[in-house]
């Protein structure tokens, strides 16, 4: 149970708010996480009645959490609501806010939490105004800022507004949230990786030839365009989710599970990565455009933004030297699906004479984050009573098939209860996102000064522009699309054998 708080919510109208913030801090209030000394203000420009403001979140709450959401409990969480208008440039309403929730908090006090779920544009104003008016404060209690994502949309802009969150708040009270990082199956890496024994030994440049991380998205993108088009596909996923999903399969054990001794090792991830060449973007990276992207609404025509982008990174250190890391996404690909794919190398001696020993399927880890969340291995075995041909098995962990099966929370449940308890494992520190960007840039910048013909362009419903798999061929291996459960169906019924010939 988290402690007396007052969570304030900047840009209260917007669909985070209503899709994301509202059905989490609902879900958790149901599972009795909740302080019943909890107050959540919404704050945003329309002037509005705290009731309205109520009944216009569960109208939202209704459709994402459907029957989860009964009227009685709504009922009682929705009086914990409150509302106030205000400009978020505007000193004054920061005082007004400040007098609203001192009436509200009453002789109990206690911490607050502020997110911004507001257009990046604002945060600079908004954490200044914070400290303005002395909302910043820590007099009466903690005082925590959430600050969603993009952090900036290149390293210059990042280091600015780290230096403006700074000028209000300390590093500690500061929660740049990642929603990837709450997804249980990503946390599941590192209980995967360190609460076993017998991975660890072989997860490393030794056994591992490569590995992909693959975020595929069946949407296209649809309303967003006026944002998305200035973001493209390497700001919007890869500088974020991407980047940390690398750090979480790459990163050597932390000493402890705590904030700083995780992030420490996430940052010397990142400082090991070998940043990329500008001028030779296209040696390690490939990025495409789906048909049809140029005519989503507030998307111009001679859009050259990519919606679909495969980048190599290389980890200069021990473990990693030599084992390339592909990343790859896209919105309009075959299916949604995302993959961490650790494939192992080739035994380095084959007593059996193979056909073609090309075709020897090699061990492969395939951790699946999204949807039908699964932890798979494959692995070659023995044809029964059929000379020595072989074929690929699976070891298989599905979570839905769990014997404790719960239902997978979202991640904003797990976050805003983490921010709430003063736990910033899983946020992101401001040196994190620096090296992050200093990685990204390079490819950014890369392609964004190369000439418009230079953009493939593929097939919503595909796997990407044909250009990545010249590019991954180029480095010598190639895309593992596992992804999906329609392709696992197709996949069973025939499973792939192998003859093999008495040496
Ligand atoms: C967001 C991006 O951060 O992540 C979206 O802005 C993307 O473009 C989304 O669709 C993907 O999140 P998830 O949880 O659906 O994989």
């Amino acid at each position: 149970m988290t402690e007396p708080a007052t969570i304030v919510i900047f840009g209260a109208s917007g669909d985070l708010t209503a899709r994301k913030l509202i059905p989490a801090l609902f879900d958790n209030f149901c599972k009795g996480r909740l302080h019943p000394q909890t107050r959540i203000v919404g704050i945003a420009r329309t002037a509005m009645s705290d009731d309205a403001f109520r009944e216009k979140l569960c109208t939202f709450a209704k459709e994402t959490l459907g029957r989860a959401c009964d009227d009685e409990h709504w009922e009682q969480f929705a009086g914990a609501i409150h509302y106030q208008a205000g400009d978020l440039t505007n000193l004054d309403d920061y005082h007004a806010l400040s007098a609203r929730v001192k009436e509200l908090e009453g002789d109990h006090g206690g911490g607050r939490l502020y997110y911004l779920a507001i257009a990046p544009s604002l945060y600079g104003p908004a954490v200044q105004n914070l400290s303005g008016s002395g909302l910043a404060l820590e007099t009466s209690g903690w005082r925590r800022v959430i600050v969603e994502k993009p952090f900036g949309r290149d390293l210059a802009s990042a280091r600015e507004l780290n230096a403006k969150v700074h000028d209000a708040f300390d590093e500690r009270q500061v929660y740049r949230i990642d929603h990837y990082l709450g997804k249980e199956t990503v946390q599941n890496l590192l209980v995967f990786r360190f609460a076993n024994s017998i991975f660890e030994p072989v997860w490393n440049r030794n056994y591992v030839d490569n590995v992909q991380i693959t975020v595929g998205e069946r949407v296209k993108v649809g309303s967003r365009g006026g944002y998305y088009n200035t973001a493209g596909v390497l700001r919007d996923m890869f500088q974020n989710h991407m980047m940390q999903v690398l750090a979480m399969v790459a990163l050597e054990p932390p000493s402890r599970y705590a904030a700083d001794a995780l992030r420490d090792e996430k940052v010397k991830v990142f400082n090991a990565v070998r940043v990329p060449d500008a001028e030779n973007v296209e040696d390690f990276s490939v990025v495409g455009q789906y048909a049809g992207y140029h005519t989503e609404q507030d998307v111009p025509e001679e859009s050259i933004t990519p919606t679909y982008a495969a980048v190599r990174l290389d980890i200069d250190n021990w473990r990693w030297q030599g084992v390339p890391f592909f990343l790859r996404s896209g919105k309009a690909m075959a299916c949604k699906t995302t993959q961490v794919v650790i494939q192992f190398k080739r035994p380095p001696h084959l007593m059996f004479n193979v056909a073609d020993k090309h075709d020897m399927r090699s061990n492969r880890l395939t951790i699946t984050i999204q949807p039908d969340e699964a932890i798979k291995l494959s692995f070659q075995t023995k044809v029964p009573d059929a000379g020595m041909t072989m074929q690929s098995s699976e070891l298989e962990f599905l979570y839905e098939d769990s014997a404790d099966q719960q239902v997978i929370p979202d991640a904003y449940e797990r976050l805003l209860l983490d921010a709430l308890n003063g736990d910033a494992s899983l946020f992101i520190r401001s040196d994190e996102i620096e090296l992050s960007w200093r990685i990204m840039d390079p490819v950014i910048n890369g392609w964004s000064s190369r000439p418009d013909e230079a953009l493939p362009m593929y097939k919503p419903g595909t796997w990407g522009p044909i250009e990545a798999d010249g590019f991954i061929r180029r480095h010598g291996r190639r895309w593992i699309n596992d992804g999906g459960k329609e392709r696992e169906a197709e996949r069973r019924p025939a499973p792939e054998r192998r003859t093999v010939q008495p040496a």
